[in-house]
């Protein structure tokens, strides 16, 4: 049970004090009937509707953002522009972080939520969720880079990658999917091929596909389906609710 107040800033939409100016001026209901005091509770699965529209009671926040180049991924930073910059206002308070990092000059999928939980779960390298990349290369592919990609490179530090699947789309360019996150993995794999990276794009992570109508710098909210896809790779099950590749 939660204050109704506290359910409709975890949304993300109202700060606390403009969730309860709505409540005050009767634009909320419960299960069909108007609340009128802030403090009352309810259980997170109640019908709540602000101006007849419905609003879910989860307490968590789950977006996918487009990031475009040249922003850091965190919350904060002292020299640059981070991708909580992006978000409105009241999506900057309620504790968002990016599940994962690009770095400053990839681009693509991102996913921003508050559920720590989740994020950590699907970050865990226990879980080897797939992330998909498309890549453009300096230099051309040989015969031997998918074999070297598939049995587990090592990298200039002595670091061994798992098995990655390298599918070239064009002769400098390729799907890359890894199933773990290491610091530059994909520059350092393709630099240790001797083929450094000029573009990245991330397009899938886990069930996640980037909604390619996500222009540069764009974000939305995951829907219903694609949390509990989330959910589902995190518990160790599979579902996509996108397409599959
Ligand atoms: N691999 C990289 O080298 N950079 C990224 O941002 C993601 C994967």
């Amino acid at each position: 049970m939660e204050r109704l107040d506290k359910i409709l800033a975890g949304t993300g939409r109202w700060s606390r004090r403009e969730a309860q100016e709505l409540i005050r001026s009767g634009r909320v209901t419960v299960d069909g009937a108007v609340c009128l005091r802030r403090e009352d509770k309810f259980p997170e699965d109640a019908c709540f509707q602000v101006d007849g529209e419905v609003i879910s009671g989860e307490k968590f926040t789950y977006l996918m953002l487009n990031k475009p180049a040249g922003l850091v991924s965190a919350t904060d930073d002292p020299r640059e522009r981070t991708v909580l910059e992006l978000l409105p206002g009241h999506l900057r308070r309620v504790g968002l972080f990016p599940a994962g990092r690009l770095d400053k000059d990839t681009v693509g999928l991102l996913l921003l939520t508050n559920d720590g939980a989740l994020a950590h779960a699907l970050l865990s390298p226990k879980k080897h969720v797939d992330k998909v990349y498309y890549v453009e290369v300096e230099g051309l592919w040989e015969t031997e880079d998918q074999a070297v990609f598939r049995r587990g490179m090592t990298l200039a530090d002595g670091y061994q990658c798992l098995p990655a699947d390298l599918e070239p789309t064009g002769p400098d360019r390729a799907l890359v999917t890894l199933r773990e996150g290491k610091y530059h993995q994909i520059k350092r794999m393709c630099a240790a091929r001797g083929k450094p990276v000029k573009f990245l794009k991330r397009l899938r992570f886990g069930p996640l596909v980037l909604d390619e109508g996500l222009e540069p710098g764009a974000w939305r909210p995951l829907t219903p389906e694609e949390v509990e896809a989330l959910r589902q790779a995190e518990s160790g099950e599979s579902g996509s609710p996108g397409e599959s590749r």
